[in-house]
């Protein structure tokens, strides 16, 4: 099999001083990408910021033969953005990968979560993959080529205890990048999701050790490396990954109940078919919100 390199090619990896983001770095510059180290150096939370997370990243990357550059902006606003994606364009002269790693965690319950919690939750994931997306879509356009990475959870994906703010902005990015591979189509801008699970200072609170030792952050990056190559034709794709396993996501529609649309139709009729609108042993994914609106407009249309 051919072996997928970046040679010649621009990589973006936010919050790529630590965790997920540094080895996702490391394994694209290894095969040749030309990486933009971007991490503002804060806490888990979100406080503080330091050069030193990017700086130490950079320093690994060129003591390895590679080429990188680092960048200290938060990501989690317009004007942080355009100066990552102006660092990338300084340095390297264009862009053709984005990774959309940068994430804080703010958990508490809803009932506790205040205003600041919920904001800047959605700031740091959220807006900040759009305002990275933003500030670097004019290039990709230009380059007449892009690979989009974007990172969601299961807790977006599926929810999760404790973390409305989080899931809210998780499930937000899969939209995010959903609508970017189908307006990016034209541009050969390719655009997928992936969610993870690895050990990192997110996990090491609570996962326990011996699980921990399995969820290496290097058995994460190489599925974003293949999204990121030229050898990716998916897109609007989501992908679980972590410990050794991939699987792709999908959200799916059951093949539902056509009920008479010429005919009115009164509760007491969908609690009786409650139990073949639920089904989803015929169950499928669309491909987009025309293709999943069909399926309405068809009955309609037969009507
Ligand atoms: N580790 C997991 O199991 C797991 C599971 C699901 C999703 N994720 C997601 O993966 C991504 C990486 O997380 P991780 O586990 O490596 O955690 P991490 O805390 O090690 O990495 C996140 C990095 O983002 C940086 N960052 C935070 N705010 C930033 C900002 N405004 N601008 C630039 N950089 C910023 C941090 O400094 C940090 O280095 C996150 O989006 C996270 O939500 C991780």
């Amino acid at each position: 099999m051919t072996q997928i390199r970046f040679d010649n090619r621009v990589a973006v990896v936010t919050g790529a001083g630590g965790g997920l983001g540094r080895s996702h770095a490391l394994l694209l510059a290894s095969r040749g990408a030309k990486v933009v180290v971007n991490d503002l150096g804060g806490g888990v939370k979100g406080d503080g910021a330091s050069t030193s997370a990017a700086d130490q990243v950079v320093a690994e990357i060129k003591a390895a033969g590679g080429e990188a550059v680092a960048n200290y902006d938060g990501i989690d606003t317009m004007q942080g953005a355009e100066k990552l994606i102006a660092t990338a364009k300084d340095a390297f002269g264009k862009i053709d990968i984005v990774i959309n790693n940068a994430g804080i965690l703010r958990d508490v319950s809803f009932q506790k979560m205040t205003e600041e919690d919920w904001t800047k939750v959605l700031n740091v994931h959220l807006f900040g993959s759009m305002y990275v997306c933003k500030a670097a879509w004019p290039l990709l356009k230009e380059n007449n080529y892009g690979r989009l990475v974007f990172t969601t959870s299961a807790a977006g994906l599926y929810g999760n205890f404790g973390q409305a703010n989080y899931s809210a902005a998780k499930m937000g990015i899969v939209g995010l990048a959903k609508t970017l591979a189908h307006e990016g189509a034209k541009a050969n801008i390719k655009s997928n999701v992936i969610a993870p699970v690895a050990k990192s200072r997110m996990t090491e609170t609570i996962l326990p050790p011996n699980v921990l030792e399995n969820l290496k952050t290097e058995l994460v990056s190489p599925l974003v490396a293949y999204l990121a190559s030229e050898t990716c034709q998916d897109t609007a794709q989501i992908f679980s990954v972590g410990g050794g396993y991939v699987a792709r996501v999908a959200v799916v529609e059951s093949a539902g109940v056509n009920f008479d649309p010429t005919q009115p139709l009164i509760p007491e009729q969908v609690a009786e078919r409650w139990t073949q609108i639920s089904d989803l042993s015929k169950a499928k994914p669309f491909a987009n919100a025309m293709e999943a609106a069909g399926a309405a407009l068809q009955v309609a249309m037969k009507a």
